[in-house]
């Protein structure tokens, strides 16, 4: 089997890392697509370094742009790669506008299969890109890999055929697993970035909290109440879309929080396993957190990662400072022993397997 990834953003580099180290172990051949959607060093190349993949065979550049320019440009250019390397199977993970574009490019060419890695999540929510990301890459594609029974039963439901399903746990216990140890042993940003004995860890980069000036405002205000409430100081890594929108609304940083910079994995792991609480609208530190024991605060109206919630590791509760300062209370005296519905961490094994088996 040939196998071509293409990918582009900061977790499907992290998400995709232990299938691509599962290749290069089990020597399957195979190259990197990277449409360069994230281009920046904190979001993309330090990445490569820290989870020492190799160099992308080819790279896109694509950049930042409206949905449109940005998806269409990545389906020319991944086409062309794809007609010179001729692959097998092309692998997408998630839901980005880069899989879209994997998937549409891969899909339409003889001789070349998809295979969609974390299928089958729906937050139900169409006004998200990647809401319509997901169900259309489903739709198209020839492998599915859901992490769960539930994302499984989600895409039987939509007729799709179970002989294309194989249900393989989330990539990212995989990752979690492989880089745990060796952030307890190497990371320094406890000290580097002088945090408290005890803080809360926040994100928040989605499209629907920051790019309307009064949701972010009220979600970083809601934030602040919460955690002062109980004598907890966050740390808020900074995504670029959020740092830009920022300063383009003018917003004052609130009491409490202390912005810093995008991690590098191994950090931000860290930061999550020692966290007292974790708030943000990512879809992949809602699955850590559940995987770490840190109990989280989910800052949107929906979620396509219900398993968390059904463990009792995350609750889903908008920005409104009510809603979160009791979700809070509440989440700060459960205990943590809730058991990780994600799987055992062979995922990318199983997807292989699943790929060399046909
Ligand atoms: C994208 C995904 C989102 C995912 C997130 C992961 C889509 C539609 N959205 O959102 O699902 O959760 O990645 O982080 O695919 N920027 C930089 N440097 C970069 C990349 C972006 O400064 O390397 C800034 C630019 O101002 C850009 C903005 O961030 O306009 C948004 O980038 P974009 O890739 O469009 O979406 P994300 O918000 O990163
Ligand atoms: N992450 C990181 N450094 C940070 C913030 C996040 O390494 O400062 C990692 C995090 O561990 C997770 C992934 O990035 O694996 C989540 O990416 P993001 O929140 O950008 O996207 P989403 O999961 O929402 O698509």
């Amino acid at each position: 089997t040939t196998l071509n990834f293409v990918l582009g953003t900061r977790p499907e580099i992290i998400k995709l890392s232990p299938v691509i180290r599962a290749c290069q172990r089990r020597d399957v051949s195979f190259s990197l697509t990277h449409t360069g959607q994230h281009y920046s060093d904190e979001l993309d190349s330090v990445f490569f370094e820290q989870l020492d993949l190799p160099i992308p065979d080819h790279n896109l550049a694509v950049g930042s742009g409206s949905h449109g320019r940005q998806t269409g440009e990545m389906i020319t250019e991944i086409e062309s790669v794809l007609q010179s390397t001729r692959p097998e199977v092309v692998l997408v993970q998630g839901d980005t506008n880069s899989v879209l574009a994997g998937t549409i490019a891969a899909t339409k060419m003889d001789g070349i299969e998809v295979g969609h890695v974390e299928a089958g999540l729906r937050s139900f929510d169409r006004d998200m890109p990647e809401e319509i990301n997901r169900r259309l890459a489903d739709h198209a594609a020839d492998y599915l890999f859901p992490p769960t029974e539930t994302s499984r039963d989600q895409l039987l439901q939509e007729g799709l055929p179970e002989e294309w399903i194989t249900v393989t746990g989330n990539t990212i216990v995989d990752a979690v697993q492989q880089n745990v140890e060796i952030a307890h042993e190497e990371s320094r940003v406890l000290s580097e970035l002088e945090l408290d004995e005890e803080f809360a860890l926040l994100t928040a980069h989605r499209a629907e909290n920051v790019d309307n000036r009064d949701r972010f405002r009220n979600l970083l205000n809601s934030v602040s109440k919460a955690a002062t409430e109980h004598d907890l100081s966050v740390v808020y890594p900074i995504h670029p879309r959020a740092a830009k929108r920022l300063s383009e609304f003018g917003i004052n940083i609130p009491e409490g929080i202390k912005l810093v910079d995008p991690q590098e994995f191994l950090d931000f792991l860290l930061l999550e396993d020692k966290a007292r609480i974790v708030f943000t609208d990512s879809g992949g530190v809602q699955e850590e957190s559940c995987i770490l024991q840190t109990p989280c605060i989910t800052l949107r109206d929906n979620t396509e990662r219900p398993e968390t919630v059904e463990v009792g590791a995350n609750r889903v509760v908008g920005v409104q400072p009510d809603d979160v300062a009791r979700a809070v209370r509440e989440m700060l005296t459960i205990e943590r022993n809730w058991e990780n519905p994600f799987g055992d961490g062979t995922a990318a094994e199983q997807i292989l397997d699943a790929i060399e088996n046909e």
